[in-house]
């Protein structure tokens, strides 16, 4: 397995791998890898015959008063759970090889960023869009995986690769959880441990609203309420949004017509948490 922190090392390897016909599957990381990563990974090691990760805490993605210093790192894990999966390659650059001086270009994807996310994280998009756009270019993929735990960004990124006519195949897959239904996350590590059980109220709830459209609820507004009230009642947690949009535009629905996404984004003490729910789909909590 190598490590490449070079930008201009990675796109000559990765020139080299697709003028011998090889395929290229990417997974784009933060690090502090976990269960969730390593499923993306494993799914990329089956479909491609390069595999190649991505570890890049990207600051253009924190907002001022988030946890970009203090986002949690551990590379020398990282690496080993990396070979473990059987990658071939870690992509690991500096800050100054992904935004040297004098950089002045972003990627702005509009309507499905203008929600949820978009609304409470001013910028967030615009950084995680400017980055796969880059590693894109640095990488140069044929597939690249992303977790559904991250359901507006699958589609921010899906969006932008479609309406710039990047070459590539963008693949969603499903959320990855702890054994008690909480989705894996490196933020998780944030919680503490009084926090931990109120920290099941997300995807607890996210059971409720399952239960209601499949028992034939279809007005958005008595689902949100519902999994509002349920979050409220557990200790250490303040609400971000309880949001229901159509998947497409991820635009509020008040009728379930079309298909539909419960989002939610919740602080749970110090970290943020986000989970959802695409209604119809299959979902194991216990
Ligand atoms: P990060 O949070 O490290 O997540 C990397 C990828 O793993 C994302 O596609 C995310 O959706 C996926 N993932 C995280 N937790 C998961 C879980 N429990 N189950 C399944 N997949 C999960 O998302 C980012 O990094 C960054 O924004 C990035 C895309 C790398 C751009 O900087």
């Amino acid at each position: 397995m190598r490590i490449i922190e070079s930008v201009k090392e990675m796109q000559e390897y990765s020139e080299a791998l697709r003028n011998t016909e090889h395929r290229i599957a990417f997974v784009p990381t933060m690090g502090y890898l976990h269960e969730g990563h390593l499923s993306l990974m494993r799914e990329g090691r089956s479909r491609g015959d390069c595999l190649t990760i991505s570890i890049y805490v990207n600051p253009t993605q924190f907002g001022p008063s988030e946890d970009l210093s203090s986002y949690p790192r551990d590379f020398e894990k990282d690496r080993k759970l990396c070979e473990s999966v059987g990658a071939d390659v870690i992509l690991f650059p500096p800050d100054r090889e992904m935004y040297p001086e004098n950089y002045q270009t972003y990627v702005d994807v509009e309507g499905v960023t203008r929600n949820l996310c978009g609304l409470s994280r001013p910028g967030h998009f615009r950084g995680v869009a400017t980055v796969c756009a880059k590693l894109f270019n640095i990488v140069k993929p044929h597939v690249s995986f992303f977790g559904k735990k991250d359901y507006q960004q699958l589609v921010t990124i899906k969006r932008m690769v479609k309406d710039l006519n990047m070459d590539m195949e963008v693949v969603g897959l499903p959320t990855v959880r702890e054994k008690d239904g909480l989705a894996m996350s490196s933020r998780n590590t944030y919680l503490k441990p009084e926090e931990r059980e109120s920290a099941l109220s997300l995807s607890r709830s996210l059971k409720k609203a399952k239960q209601m459209y499949d028992g034939g609820e279809r007005n958005a507004a008595r689902i949100i309420e519902e999994v509002t009230g349920y979050i409220k009642s557990f200790p250490h947690t303040r609400i971000d949004y309880v949001q229901i949009c159509d998947t497409d535009t991820m635009k509020d629905m008040d009728a379930l017509k079309s298909e539909a996404v419960i989002a939610l984004a919740v602080r749970v003490g110090k970290a943020r948490l986000i989970d959802n729910y695409v209604f119809g789909e299959p979902l194991s909590i216990p």
